[in-house]
This record gives structure tokens, C-alpha cells and sequence, in this order.
């Protein structure tokens, strides 16, 4: 059975202690839940305090990035062999990656095949920017992103990624504008049926594909109730521990209604 994912993206914020004292709070209050996997990817420097910290019952770990070279001369950079102790997950190809730090297709595909190789599970992003829609190029850049992306790999390891969708132009920091839950049904729909011309049905129906772009608690059940959306990615409402904690809670009343 396929749990929920409730992702929080932290991005960068919050120190050491400030990141200790948000999980004090989302230890009390986010219960421990069968059906609902929530992850917390906060920043780098904060994984291995934090990862002492969480109630592991509650909370499962995942890095925002890493490099794709296991070891050696790459100055500044954390590779996923040393992550593999601490995370579940990692977050490849975020939009903010793509833009800020220019990370090609083959970037991000050497990151998924890197973070497999070390036993992590990526949470691959994928999104289109306002132009590309405007343009009508929408389903051929989740096309290019996607199948790239995934190139190098079996269809079991496809099985076991999570793969986000995230339209650029949703995402709170690059204009926030909302996503109408018709319009991302289609695109849910689009990215099950790629894997699944790739890998066959059965490896589609098993990834689980998130959405993200302004979720917060007052419209997260609008995205979770669409078909095959197992989750969300959330970044801004993830930074309030009070908000964070009411959209598990709706994630879980949807799972059991459903
Ligand atoms: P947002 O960020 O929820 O603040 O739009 C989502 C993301 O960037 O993953």
C-alpha cells in the first residue's frame, strides 16, 4: 500500500538552533501516522543535529541536493555517499537548482543515477516555467525533464522514486500563482502514462507522484483528493510548524475517507 507523502522543503532557512526548536515543536504536534509518511528536507548543515532530534516514528530525513561524484577534488560540494547514513530521500532537479545553479538534464540525471547507486530515493522535481506554458510546451518539457531523468534506470528503481511536479510558475517564490486542480490532473496523468509507455503499468501505478507550488492547509486537500496524487511538496507553509502539522492532518481525514 502507498502511503501519503507530505514533504516540507525548508529551502534555506533556519540555523542549528532554529532548526532544533521547530522540530521540538513538530515532535509534539504531529502524531505518528500508518498511512501518512511525512519528510522533512531541511537545510544541509542542519541534517545531522536534526537527525538525532526527530522522532523517527514521526519523521523521515531528505537532503534539498547533492553532488554526483561519490568522492574527490569538487570543492564545496556534499556528495550522496556521505548523505546515505542519514537520509530516506533527496530532492533532485528543484526548480530553484535548475534556475540558480543551472542544472542541465544530464546534471539532474547523473544526481538520480548517483542517488540510487547510494541507496537514497529521490524525490525528482520536474515543472515547466510560465513561458514554456504559455507556449503550449508543457507536456514535451515534463517529457524531456522526466525521461531523462530516469534513463539510466530499471523499472524497479523507478518503482521506488517519487517524482514531484512542481509547475514553475506555482511555486511561491517565482510568482505563486495557483494551480488549477483540473490542470494538474492532466499533467499527473501525463507523467504515469510516460513511465508507464517506459517501464510498463505496473511501475506506473507504483511510483508516487507528488504535487508542489503553494500548497498550504487551506488548499492541500484540493491537490491530495485528485487521482493519483500521492502527495505534496510544500515549502513556504512547511516553515510554520502549526500550519505544517494542519496539512498532515488533512492529508490523513482524506486517506480515511477514501
Ligand atoms: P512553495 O514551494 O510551497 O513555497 O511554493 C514549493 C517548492 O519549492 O518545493
Amino acid at each position: 500500500m502507498k502511503r501519503t507523502m507530505i514533504a516540507a522543503n525548508w529551502k534555506m532557512h533556519f540555523d542549528t538552533s532554529e532548526a532544533s526548536i521547530l522540530i521540538h515543536h513538530l515532535n509534539k504536534v504531529v502524531p505518528a501516522l500508518r498511512l501518512i509518511e511525512v519528510v522533512l528536507a531541511p537545510p544541509l548543515l542542519t541534517l545531522q543535529p536534526i537527525s538525532n532530534e526527530i522522532d523517527r516514528r514521526k519523521f523521515r530525513l531528505a537532503s534539498q541536493n547533492a553532488f554526483f561524484q561519490d568522492e574527490g577534488a569538487y570543492t564545496g560540494e556534499v556528495s550522496f555517499t556521505m548523505l546515505r547514513d542519514l537520509v530516506h530521500y533527496s530532492i533532485i532537479g528543484h526548480s530553484e537548482r535548475r534556475i540558480y545553479f543551472n542544472e542541465d538534464l544530464p546534471t539532474v540525471k547523473n544526481k538520480v543515477t548517483a542517488c540510487i547507486r547510494n541507496g537514497i530515493n529521490p524525490i525528482l522535481c520536474i515543472g515547466e516555467n510560465k513561458a514554456e506554458k504559455v507556449a503550449g510546451r508543457t507536456k514535451q518539457v515534463i517529457h524531456d525533464q522526466l525521461t531523462t531523468a530516469i534513463s539510466n534506470l530499471t523499472g524497479h528503481e523507478v518503482s521506488d522514486m517519487v517524482i514531484a511536479y512542481e509547475p514553475v510558475w506555482a511555486i511561491s517564490t517565482f510568482g505563486g500563482e495557483v494551480a488549477q486542480p483540473t490542470d494538474i490532473q492532466k499533467i499527473l496523468d501525463y507523467i504515469r502514462f510516460q513511465i508507464s509507455e517506459l517501464f510498463g503499468a505496473k511501475v506506473a501505478q507504483n511510483v508516487r507522484i507528488l504535487y508542489g507550488g503553494s500548497v498550504n492547509a487551506d488548499s492541500v486537500s484540493s491537490y491530495l483528493a485528485l487521482d493519483g496524487c500521492d502527495g505534496a511538496l510544500i515549502g513556504g507553509a512547511s516553515l510554520k510548524y502549526l500550519e505544517f502539522a494542519e496539512i498532515i492532518n488533512k492529508a490523513y481525514i482524506l486517506r480515511h475517507q477514501s
